[in-house]
């Protein structure tokens, strides 16, 4: 029977652009909404832009645009990364729409309808200077623990203390730098202690993992309380109806853009919308989301679809996240990676495949340690599923006038290619990637044993034997087909290639049940490369300039990323830990722009009879013949480093902001280079 079936997942926020953390759920929803459709099944992926909020209307203002210009630019962007990654969206959207707003709405006046919104005044933070009313994040001070300046509204970096806002000490505004005042306002609540039986019931219904619904039913039995759904203006987002300065808070109306997203593809394509989400559909809804977000999809969303007469989602599947070589993406470290720079430097196919292979249905984050990735992408897909296509086709183009021979010379081996398309399905199916792929090399290793043992390249230069070989290859290229077939979710665009030299159409989940015999195949062509370090220490690098040229362009911004960028003082050091670094007087010998380096200066350096060679992140604010010359401070025990352009022997010292606020330190006449600056 062909199952109906929506798939979404989270909708991204339009205030920055797709990471790879990100890509983790996108791979892992596109994936399975792949494998649905390669077995038959009727399934559409939607998704969209969440660009409604605070940060985004900050971000606009401070980017001299409108709210609209910037999630348009970004929406732009977004879909660019998608495609480029391979995702196969069915529709993608945007909360900012008429769908959404008309949704909104009825979702909400339903709700009120029925007595699940009260009203009441609370007491807010507000910056009188900007005239708004400020969100914990928009908040900083000094830490009540601990006093550690600089600290958020709500939580200490520094000692981990949570706390309100009102207890910050000398507390001030990221946006103008302002002390806030308290202000009242009346807001406007969602009732969910109103839900308290249905969402029991929703949580024990087996839609969620047994490790999120624990945690959500902690929450459950704490009574739940209201739930904020207003903000005052400014705002941008959807007004509420009947008032004149009150909007609806993002996280209302984002995950009804689900539906917007759906109700839009609906009036391009003539599907009906009621088939999905009326109270009596019988087709399945399955909400991919990280696990930062369960508490809006298990308890808020299923509370919001039952207030207003919907449907609830057949299942809610959180993930864990994405590490990188062992650490939580950081921009200080480089890798926070942009899906944009992964693009530039290194194939998408290969980490769709590295995340499925670390992918299973719990909530445990994963890693992405680089080497690994390069190591497991080179040896399973160019090592071991390629090869055995570049084995075997040769012989058949060259020898056999591309044709596949009669029969399989083993029918028993190839039985088992196709014995184990349920138990693959099966993982697929139950989001239990890295077992799918398991099972899948499992199968890899068996056809290259094959090929190992029966020896094509030696039995061809026999007369005797040479017929044979026409057999084994074919046996060899329905092997690879069949696990193509297998991998095809995973490797969309490697299946594709593969299907044009296999010459017999478009491979679905069945296609390895039949063997391609007496058949023609088209010419074999590469079909993957492998990845060389390089490849990583290249995206690496442009990843660094980007982040840093974030860094310097919103320290030339106003008020609003001068606080949010304020630099703190590091934490103490002894006299010892000062007399490590070796800083000399150097003289810039030459200076010279970098062949492919936006931000970089390659400057030769004189510290006296020894010449370094250092890349100096100056070229905005320097040109090379200005500093030709010159002589400054320079770092001359900094262990080298290896950049893209070349090594890097040490650090020029300068202060600034970035962009063209950088100044070089520069000694007083007299300095000679070579001296120790103590
Ligand atoms: N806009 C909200 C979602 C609204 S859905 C109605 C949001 N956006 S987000 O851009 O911050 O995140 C989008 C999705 O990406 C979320 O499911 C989030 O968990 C996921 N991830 C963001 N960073 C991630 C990692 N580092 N690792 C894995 N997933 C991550 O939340
Ligand atoms: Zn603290």
């Amino acid at each position: 029977m062909t199952r109906k079936i929506l798939v979404t997942s989270a909708l991204p926020y339009a205030n920055g652009p797709i990471h790879i953390g990100h890509m983790v759920e996108y791979i892992q929803t596109d994936i399975w909404a792949r494998f649905q459709r390669l077995r038959g099944n009727h399934c559409y992926y939607v998704c969209a832009d969440d660009a409604h909020g605070t940060p985004i209307m900050l971000r606009a203002q401070q980017e001299g645009i409108t709210p609209q210009e910037l999630i348009d630019n970004m929406n732009t962007e977004h879909r660019a990364d998608f495609a480029g990654f391979n995702i196969q969206f069915d529709n993608y959207h945007t909360t900012h729409s008429e769908e959404n707003r008309i949704l909104s709405e009825q979702v909400y006046l339903a709700a009120k309808e029925a007595g699940h919104i009260d009203t009441r005044v609370i007491k807010q933070a507000y910056d009188p200077e900007a005239e708004m009313f400020l969100p914990d994040r928009f908040i900083k001070g000094e830490c009540p623990k601990c006093g550690a300046k600089d600290q958020y509204g709500d939580n200490c970096e520094v000692c981990g203390a949570t706390y309100s806002n009102t207890e910050v000490v000398n507390p001030y505004s990221v946006v103008t730098g302002a002390t806030p005042i308290e202000k009242d306002s009346e807001h406007y609540f969602f009732k969910l202690s109103n839900f308290k039986e249905f969402l029991e019931k929703w949580l024990a219904s087996g839609s969620v993992q047994k490790e999120v619904v624990n945690k959500m039913n902690e929450w459950v039995e704490d009574g739940l309380s209201d739930w904020d759904i207003s903000r005052d203006a400014p705002y941008w987002g959807f007004k509420i109806p009947g008032t004149e300065d009150k909007y609806f808070y993002v996280w209302l109306d984002a995950p009804i853009g689900y539906l917007a997203s759906f109700k839009n593809l609906c009036d391009k394509n003539g599907e009906n919308f009621d088939d999905y989400w009326a109270k009596d559909s019988t087709a399945e809804v399955h909400h991919f989301i990280g696990k930062d977000i369960a508490y809006f999809h298990t308890l808020f969303w299923p509370a919001q679809l039952e207030a207003a007469g919907y449907r609830l989602p057949t299942s809610v599947n959180c993930h864990g996240f994405l590490k990188v070589n062992g650490e939580k993406m950081s921009k200080s470290r480089g890798t926070f990676i942009q899906a944009r720079v992964f693009l530039n430097h290194l194939p998408a196919e290969q980490l769709r495949y590295y995340f499925a292979s670390k992918l299973n249905n719990t909530i445990d984050d994963l890693d992405l340690n680089l080497e690994d990735f390069q190591q497991r992408a080179n040896s399973d897909l160019v090592g071991k599923v390629v090869n055995i296509a570049s084995r075997c086709a040769s012989f058949i183009n060259k020898k056999f006038d591309s044709k596949l021979s009669a029969e399989l010379p083993d029918p028993k081996l190839y039985a088992k290619f196709t014995a184990a398309s349920d138990e693959i399905a099966e993982s697929y199916e139950s989001r239990q990637y890295s077992r799918a792929m398991r099972q899948i090399m499992a199968l890899a290793d068996l056809a290259n044993q094959y090929i190992d043992e029966n020896k094509p390249w030696v039995l061809i230069k026999d007369e005797e034997t040479k017929d044979q070989v026409q057999g084994i290859c074919t046996q060899g290229v329905n092997m690879f087909r069949a696990l193509l077939c297998y991998l095809k979710p995973v490797l969309p665009e490697l299946a594709e290639n593969a299907e044009k030299f296999l010459n017999a159409g478009e491979m679905d989940w069945t296609s390895a049940q039949s063997p391609l015999l007496n058949h023609e195949l088209g010419k074999f062509k590469a079909l993957m490369t492998r990845i060389e370090p390089t490849q990583i220490e290249a995206m690496l690098d442009e990843n660094k300039q980007v982040l840093e040229a974030i860094q310097a362009a919103a320290a030339d911004k106003p008020e609003l990323s001068k606080h949010l960028t304020d630099d703190q003082i590091k934490p103490e050091i002894t006299y010892e830990d000062f007399d490590k670094v070796d800083l000399r007087i150097a003289t810039i010998e030459k200076a010279d722009h970098v062949k492919g380096a936006d931000k970089l200066l390659c400057l030769t350096l004189d510290i006296g009879g020894e010449k370094r060679q250092v890349f100096a992140g100056i070229k905005s604010a320097y040109d090379p013949e200005s500093l030709v010359g010159k002589q400054t401070v320079m770092v001359a025990n900094l262990a080298p480093r290896k950049m893209r352009f070349g090594m890097s022997e040490g650090m020029v010292l300068a202060a600034g902001p970035g962009g063209s606020d950088l100044f070089i330190l520069q000694p007083d006449p007299g300095a000679e280079a070579g001296m120790r600056v103590k």
